[in-house]
């Protein structure tokens, strides 16, 4: 942990201890705990996140299976502002393909990315509740409606001039060109469900690519493994509790009761 992560941890600690002290169980105060962190760093760190592990008494796959599942929480150092465009079904209906492709020219990056200036970080992201206002986005987490690509014109020139009505994120550390969670790091560190044997992207939160819902299963049952590598098969018995995850070869990797 670095002296500065520890200064601001001291901080912000009573104010992490007076959420803690508002709900039945510690482990309810984590999400405003986490947003807390985000507002202060512009994004979550593996610093905060195991604060937040250690101050609630929660494992630290727990606090990350948590974080990865809100689009709301940034993982990595993002650009001052965070574009997330909805890619739902009811913005697909009313044009968020054309959106997107349009949002991603303007721009010059894809999805999960950074412009090199590190102002836009760019991501395509699942229904945001704000269907009625389809087709929509979140910028720095805050709601832009009916998007048309005047609109998007005009946003994104504010934005370069400093004078767009959502404030920038904090950022404390530079962005990388892409904050996409790396397959072979923290899948390894146990941080990211590896997916299955057909679905190559670990950064899928479990939707719309992941039709088998496996890998929603694994953070869901599985929040206290550490994924090993990626399974053929996983057997899954609610009833009795037992989980297992077979590789490749039919050996099992972990059993639980
Ligand atoms: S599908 Fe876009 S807000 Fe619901």
């Amino acid at each position: 942990m670095s002296d500065d992560f520890a200064a601001l941890a001291s901080r912000l600690r009573p104010q992490c201890e007076a959420f803690v002290v508002q709900y039945e169980r510690p482990r309810s105060a984590l999400l405003p705990i986490m947003h807390l962190f985000q507002d202060a760093q512009g994004y979550v760190s593996q610093d905060a996140m195991q604060f937040a592990s250690d101050l609630l008494g929660i494992t630290a796959a727990e606090v990350e299976s948590t974080v990865s599942f809100y689009s709301l929480f940034f993982r990595k150092p993002v650009g001052k502002y965070m574009l997330q465009v909805c890619r739902g079904l009811m913005c697909e209906l009313r044009g968020a393909e054309s959106i997107m492709a349009y949002m991603r020219e303007r721009l010059g990056v894809g999805h999960l990315e950074t412009t090199e200036d590190g102002v836009f970080s760019y991501e395509e992201v699942e229904c945001l509740a704000a269907c009625n206002r389809a087709t929509c986005m979140q910028v720095n987490l805050e709601f832009a409606y009916d998007l048309t690509p005047s609109m998007i014109d005009d946003m994104l020139a504010s934005m370069r001039a400093g004078t767009y009505a959502v404030k920038p994120l904090v950022q404390s550390e530079k962005p990388g060109r892409s904050w996409k969670v790396k397959q072979d790091t923290e899948v390894g560190t146990g941080g990211k469900s590896p997916g299955t044997l057909t679905s190559s992207d670990p950064n899928n939160a479990g939707g719309i690519g992941d039709p088998s819902g496996i890998i929603m299963l694994d953070r869901i049952v599985l929040k206290d493994s550490s994924f090993t590598g990626r399974s053929r098969e996983r057997l899954v018995r609610d009833a009795s509790g037992v989980a297992e995850i077979v590789d490749e070869e039919g050996g099992v990797l972990r059993a639980g009761h």
